[in-house]
């Protein structure tokens, strides 16, 4: 089925963080959607995008905020005035938990809402129907409401693995008006704690234990670190919630807390049957915060607020992810990012879908799980990154085959993926049969920024596609100069016009929100007119000639470790904190399964010796200051950094060095005999390593 080759030179080598060590792939065929697929599309009509056009914002996005139930309809579409902080649908009122589930109670009361299926593959798929999931919903706003005292406005921590208590938390906040910031579960206590102080959270709501990779993990230790984190910063939550993994009893060896922890199973019953009508809230008030990594140590929470978040979620989850009321989808992304918030919770609920929740990891117990659940539950729509991709098919390349699966539709999302890669997904999960999104989005941006429309453009390996709807991307040059669309030539990747789904702030840091996004290419400093703010995404890109885009990396101090965003600055934080260290840098490394991985470099205080046990503790600090997601893949201990005369450490020179790549010109530094002292240490064979 692969179609014309483009022509294309390879794009050019940028000179950024990750970007430098980016794989430049050479340009690809084209797979066409098949006739099946495209018959039954939300998304047809190539006219669409004339209708989204530049000249059509924001009135275009009408179209979005009108898959929701309003309230009160709005009056303005977009207000500029503070641009570029962005007020979508002005005057409308709405709320989030009705959208999701009240109003599809008359239609598809009896359909599963979300199917959970739990790690233990022993325990069957437990289904909750949306009338169970609005009782349930209801029971739990009203124990937020009445036992916590929470009201609109008010801020959660939500410290929660995948099982189906973590959307009925959100959703019982969204209920409320109360605004929700779920902290993956696989984050540390500590890192939890932060979060609740920044978001100065009246509650932290968590868990006793949940299954990971067949280990039963003591997750209430993390509140407890959680709660004393946020109270060194003076900012204890008067609560911790806890629901029960197993209802029958509590699993953690962790002792509760009298006055201060309380079992949420334990007092739900005083609330059954309790209804709880949902709170009329702007379209501008905030629904969620979701913290993410940047250049700085400190992580930032992105605010979204919920009319564009929700319009812009559920436009997306129709048009680009093809959901329809009766299709069982399954993104096994996880709650605690943003593909989660979009696209396990808020999009396909907000469209009656069944939404599959797995608590586990793909690969457990063996490479056939995935395959295994698709079958047993009819998923049709299957949502993954890459690195879950790669996996999968390292371990067990001919698994698909084995299964009746049929799925329509799969997205790609988090990482660059390899063409190899997307091979595999398309010829041997897709079963030729499913077309295949790559698509390309952040924290950030609430939904989809860029991909082919699924029934509407030809699949192109390594290519995530065309601006979605109403996106209108750019790629400048350092300088600001406007790099030609279609010229394969990398450079930073902007969004030219708002979209609902971008962000309102950062919480708490209004100025960090101009600085970081806004700034660089800002054309007019305090201009109401959005045309002079590009949103800068922070990724370097290329521009094919057929108008496919290609993400290459993050041109700022971020890593992205399968697929999962760490600040560099976090890491070398954690790393300063062992008392041994006095200098550390982060360096990402390519790493065949996870894209990439950090690997640290830290000069010891002047006396210390090196030694095994100074590396175990710089690994154990990352661990519990943010979690084992960040765990480096080695640590060398220097005798000193390479440095500019100017004291600057070149983190770019530890990279090419980890990576086995020319250092390029190294005359200017401070000290250039160091970088052969330690590409030697570090590229020496390793003992018993092939040749
Ligand atoms: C990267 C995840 C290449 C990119 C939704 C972005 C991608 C960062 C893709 C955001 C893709 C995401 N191809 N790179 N399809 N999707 N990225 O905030 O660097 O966790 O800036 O949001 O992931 O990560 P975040």
């Amino acid at each position: 089925m692969a179609q014309s080759k483009t022509a294309g030179k390879p794009p050019e080598q940028t000179a950024f963080s990750e970007a430098e060590i980016a794989v430049h792939w050479k340009d690809e065929g084209y797979f066409e959607p098949s006739p099946k697929f495209i018959g039954q599309a939300n998304f047809t009509d190539p006219g669409w995008f004339e209708k989204f056009s530049l000249d059509h914002i924001p009135e275009c996005f009408r179209e979005f905020g009108d898959l929701l139930s309003w309230d009160k309809y709005w009056n303005t579409t977009l207000d500029t005035s503070h641009a570029p902080f962005y007020r979508w649908f002005v005057g409308g009122m709405l709320n989030a938990s009705y959208n999701c589930i009240d109003r599809h109670l008359g239609q598809y009361k009896n359909n599963a809402a979300l199917i959970f299926q739990s790690e233990s593959e022993a325990d069957p798929p437990v289904a909750i129907t949306y009338q169970e999931l609005y009782v349930r919903v209801n029971e739990m706003a009203a124990l937020l409401k009445d036992f916590a005292g929470l009201k609109a406005g008010d801020r959660v921590t939500i410290h929660l693995p995948m099982t189906p208590e973590l959307p009925i938390t959100m959703l019982a906040c969204a209920r409320l008006g109360v605004v929700h910031s779920v902290v993956f579960a696989g984050f540390s206590g500590e890192a939890s704690g932060q979060r609740i102080a920044d978001s100065q959270s009246r509650l932290l709501i968590g868990i006793d234990t949940y299954y990971r990779s067949g280990k039963l993990v003591d997750h209430k230790p993390a509140a407890d670190l959680a709660y004393e984190e946020a109270k060194k910063e003076g900012k204890a939550p008067e609560k911790v919630l806890l629901w029960k993994r197993f209802k029958d009893r509590y699993a953690s060896s962790a002792p509760i807390v009298e006055g201060r922890d309380y079992l949420i199973d334990d007092l739900l019953p005083k609330y059954r049957g309790r209804e709880v009508a949902p709170v009329s809230m702007p379209a501008d008030s905030p629904l969620f915060l979701m913290y993410t990594s940047g250049s700085t140590g400190r992580p930032k929470g992105v605010q979204h607020n919920l009319g564009g978040y929700l319009a812009y979620a559920t436009a997306m989850s129709k048009y680009y992810q093809d959901i329809h009321p009766n299709d069982v989808y399954w993104c096994t992304a996880d709650i605690g990012w943003i593909t989660g918030h979009s696209f396990i919770v808020y999009g396909p609920l907000a469209l009656a879908a069944t939404s599959v929740l797995y608590e586990g990891v793909p690969t457990f117990p063996d490479a056939g799980r995935v395959w295994r659940i698709a079958e047993h539950l009819g998923v049709n729509i299957f949502h993954t990154a890459p690195t879950a991709i790669r996996q999968l098919r390292k371990l067990g390349p001919d698994e698909p085959k084995k299964y009746h699966y049929h799925f329509k539709h799969m997205t790609t999302v988090g990482e660059p993926i390899e063409p190899e890669a997307w091979r595999w997904y398309y010829h041997t999960v897709g079963k030729d049969e499913a077309v295949v999104i790559d698509t390309w989005w952040q924290t950030e941006t609430g939904g989809i920024l860029t991909s082919t429309a699924p029934a509407l453009h030809r699949m192109k390996a390594g290519s995530t596609g065309p601006g979605v709807l109403g996106i209108h991307p750019i790629i400048y040059d350092d300088n600001g100069k406007v790099i030609p669309p279609g010229s394969n030539r990398a450079g930073f990747i902007c969004i030219q016009a708002p979209w609902p789904g971008l962000m309102a702030t950062i919480w708490g840091d209004p100025d960090r929100y101009v600085k970081t996004y806004f700034q660089k290419y800002n054309k007019k400093a305090g201009s109401t007119d959005w045309r002079d703010w590009p949103y800068l995404a922070g990724d370097t890109a290329t521009e094919a000639a057929d108008g496919y885009y290609r993400i290459l990396g993050r041109m700022d101090d971020v890593i992205n470790v399968a697929g999962h965003r760490l600040g560099t600055k976090e890491i070398e934080s954690a790393c300063l904190t062992v008392p041994e260290v006095a200098e550390a840098a982060v360096v990402p490394v390519a790493d065949d399964l996870k894209g990439k991985v950090p690997e640290i470099y830290v000069a010891l205080r002047v006396g210390v010796p090196p030694s095994d046990e100074i590396k175990k503790k710089v690994i154990a600090a990352i661990e519990m200051q943010i979690g084992k997601i960040a765990r480096p893949k080695a640590v060398w201990i220097v005798a000193d950094m390479p440095k500019t005369r100017s004291g600057k450490i070149m983190r770019r020179i530890l990279a090419s060095i980890s990576n086995t790549l020319p250092v390029g010109d190294i005359s200017t530094l401070a000290n250039p005999d160091i970088v052969e002292q330690i590409r030697v240490d570090v590229q020496r064979p390793k003992p018993g390593a092939p040749k």
